[in-house]
């Protein structure tokens, strides 16, 4: 027997002139600044992956500890036959390991790009013949209104009625202000509450420690995330036609505790002119173009934002040294 195809659907994706405009703006500020979505070309996914098996890095292989100690627990929360809506899907396989603890009934994973999920949905789907799969691209930093397409899906399988589970995993959430997290756990709200009773959402959360464990996870002693930071230059490079050279920048990575985050900013080793078609920027020697924001929270704190978003109370589980959470918050 062959295994069903996976349905595939790409919501409004941003046009080039578009994607340009937001760079040369963030470019133009002062500081520069260059959204941390241009990381993740082709080599940049890569030098993330190398990033996780890093010995500095803790929050993956933390949060895969939590999930393989506490599933069976998490599965007494988070509904059976539920409709699971995975943000950031990427290789799926984070997700994949809940299918079976879960009881999970229809899997939609949904990134930036519909052709990222390509393989991994098309691989998965040979793995799981008898779950219905929806691959949906989604710039969901821009909105997580998740349509009509996924409702007709939905009703096509008989589906509609069953809990909507949203998983956001990996502390992905980190890379949003508190302000901008919680317009995205209101959205990811109204998605759970759109499904039958007993919904919520499941995310990883990274939380605050100590400025000696987070800072090497973000600066590691290989220089890998060094590379990663500087490849959003040669992406950049791509998308202008600019001429950024790597080699002149200097990566730079420090907690900042009021403001609870990791910033990584890129710092000219000398002042330089940047040019591209129709426009360049000079930098003073020393100056920096920010690049990431990873922030870092207290249970309390992130239980609070949680219940802010309209969620009802949530449980969490965590890892012995309580390096990392996995919340579960019930639509209400
Ligand atoms: C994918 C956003 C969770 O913030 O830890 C890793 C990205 N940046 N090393 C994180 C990242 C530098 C990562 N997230």
């Amino acid at each position: 027997m062959t295994a069903p195809s996976p349905r595939f659907v790409q919501l409004h994706r941003s046009d080039d002139a578009a994607v340009r405009a937001e760079l040369l703006a963030g470019l133009a500020e002062q500081p520069s600044r260059i959204a941390p979505k241009f990381l993740y070309d082709a080599l940049g996914s890569r030098l993330f992956d190398a990033i996780t098996e890093l010995p500095e890095y803790y929050p993956t292989r933390t949060e895969a500890a939590i999930f393989a100690q506490h599933g069976a627990d998490m599965a007494q929360h988070v509904p059976p036959q539920a409709v699971l809506i995975d943000l950031g899907a990427g290789s799926c396989a984070k997700a994949a390991r809940l299918f079976d603890v879960m009881h999970t009934a229809a899997y939609v994973a949904v990134d930036i790009s519909v052709d990222y999920l390509r393989e991994s949905l098309q691989a998965l789907q040979q793995r799981h013949p008898a779950l219905p799969m929806l691959g949906l691209g989604l710039d969901f930093s821009a909105t997580l209104a998740l349509g009509g397409d996924v409702t007709d899906w939905l009703a096509a399988q008989q589906l509609h009625s069953q809990p909507h589970v949203v998983f956001y995993p990996g502390s992905s959430i980190g890379n949003f202000t508190p302000y901008e997290a919680l317009a995205l756990l209101r959205q990811a709200h109204a998605a759970c509450a759109a499904g039958g009773p007993g919904g919520g959402l499941l995310i990883g959360v990274d939380r605050v420690k100590a400025a000696n464990v987070l800072e090497p996870a973000y600066d590691d002693a290989l220089g890998v995330t060094a590379a990663f930071n500087r490849n959003l230059l040669l992406n950049v490079n791509r998308w202008l036609q600019a001429d950024f050279a790597p080699a002149q920048w200097d990566h730079v990575a420090f907690f900042d505790a009021a403001r609870s985050r990791i910033e990584m900013h890129l710092q000219a080793r000398s002042a330089q002119t940047v040019s591209w078609p129709g426009g360049h920027r000079t930098f003073a020697a020393g100056e920096r173009v920010h690049t990431e924001n990873s922030c870092k929270w207290e249970p309390q704190t992130f239980q609070q934002l949680l219940a802010d978003a309209g969620f009802g109370p949530a449980t969490h589980w965590t890892d012995e040294r309580g390096w990392f959470s996995v919340f579960w918050a019930p639509v209400a």
